[in-house]
């Protein structure tokens, strides 16, 4: 079967890939929304087809790319450099990638809009495409809605891994589940010279194709197995899906916590969501033989409770870290706010930034 899709199916360019990427996920965002993921019910067979072939396909995702903005990061996150053309932008300690601040009513120096070129960076970071290079790997991120950007999350995920030796293990293949841009997957691959495949799943498109893409260019000799899963379930791609995917399996989930209905449908489904973290513990022994997760304190509940009916335990690797809460659209509710304070955030009025929470990566021991 996987024969027949190899061998076709390369995008011309990126914007060719989101022209074809976009409506597909647009379908699955609404098929989510209604609590249902079939995608052999919503997408006429010529749609799955093509899908089939650009998933599956062997060869490069794009034949050309070419970065608008630069982005350096520096380990720890310790500063950030923007490069555009002949313009160079530096911000030393940002709260994040995304290091505009003026959404931030106590902030009045936001480092990218106090820069005279700072308008033309940010206009770049709202819609082109981006490559941030971090410990000698190249991330492309292509701004659009599927795709979550890259954030200090899988960066301190990342740091916390190496703090676990991940680098050194006797591992050969490494499996990224809900991947966004790939960043986990790809980097704990290049860091360790005993992998040979990577497998990527993600519930939309865009990211599977993304994560390929920086896969394929920054290993190009290792094996590259993506799929648009549903969890740990395939819909399209990793056909003939062996039980254990993976030596290991990293997830950096969606971790807002899910209240009543009401706020519930307020953001889009991948934002506030436990989904997909409570599917790891639950299977993610039968799935790899190590199990990472980074979440925020704010799903402890929601992580203790699976942990507790799955027999798992899970231990902090690396450095937990308390960061201002940067997810600004979920501010915009107060009942929200207020459901957040219950689960954990942290008001520290007097503080430049005035809520706060814990990030920390968790290796799933099972007993
Ligand atoms: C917070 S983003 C993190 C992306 C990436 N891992 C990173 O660290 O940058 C979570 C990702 O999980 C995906 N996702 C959420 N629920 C999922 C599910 N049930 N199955 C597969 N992917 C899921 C979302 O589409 C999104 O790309």
């Amino acid at each position: 079967m996987r024969d027949e899709y190899v061998g076709s199916a390369t995008f011309a360019d990126v914007a060719e890939l989101r022209r074809f990427c976009g409506p597909i996920d647009e379908t699955i965002q609404q098929e989510l929304n209604r609590g249902a993921y079939n995608l052999d019910t919503v997408l006429d067979s010529k749609t799955r087809g093509e899908l089939h072939r650009a998933v599956n396909s062997s060869l490069p995702v794009v034949d050309s790319l070419s970065a608008d903005l630069t982005i350096e990061v520096e380990k720890g996150l310790s500063k950030l450099t923007f490069r555009m053309e002949e313009t160079e932008l530096e911000v030393d300690n940002p709260v994040g990638i995304w290091a505009c601040r003026c959404d931030d009513p106590t902030e009045s120096d936001c480092p990218i809009h106090t820069h005279p070129h700072g308008d033309a960076v940010f206009n770049t970071l709202t819609e082109d495409i981006i490559r941030v290079h971090y410990d000698g790997i190249d991330i492309w991120w292509v701004v659009t809605p599927s795709l979550f950007p890259l954030s200090r999350d899988p960066i301190y995920a990342y740091e916390n891994l190496l703090a676990d030796g991940i680098a050194t293990a006797n591992i050969s293949s490494v499996l990224d589940i809900g991947c966004g841009t790939g960043f986990l997957g790809t980097s704990i691959a290049a860091s360790n010279p005993n992998v040979e495949a990577v497998r990527f799943g993600d519930q939309l498109l865009m990211p599977v194709m993304i994560s390929k893409l920086n896969q394929q260019r920054n290993n190009p000799d290792q094996s590259c197995y993506p799929a648009l899963t549903d969890g740990f379930n395939a819909q399209i791609g990793w056909d003939h899906q062996p039980t254990k995917l993976a030596d290991v399996c990293v997830c950096n989930p969606p971790y807002l916590p899910v209240a009543d209905g009401e706020v519930k449908t307020e953001f889009s489904p991948g934002f506030v969501d436990s989904g997909l973290l409570e599917e790891v513990i639950r299977r993610g022994d039968d799935v790899a033989d190590t199990v990472y997760l980074h979440i925020s304190d704010l799903a402890r509940s929601e992580a203790a409770e699976a942990a507790a009916e799955y027999n798992a335990e899970l231990n902090v690797v690396g450095e937990k870290r308390t960061v201002p809460f940067r997810l600004t659209a979920a501010l915009d509710s107060p009942t929200y706010v207020e459901h957040l304070l219950d689960c954990g955030l942290q008001e520290r009025r007097a503080d430049k930034y005035q809520y706060w929470h814990d990030l920390a990566t968790y290796r799933i021991d099972y007993n």
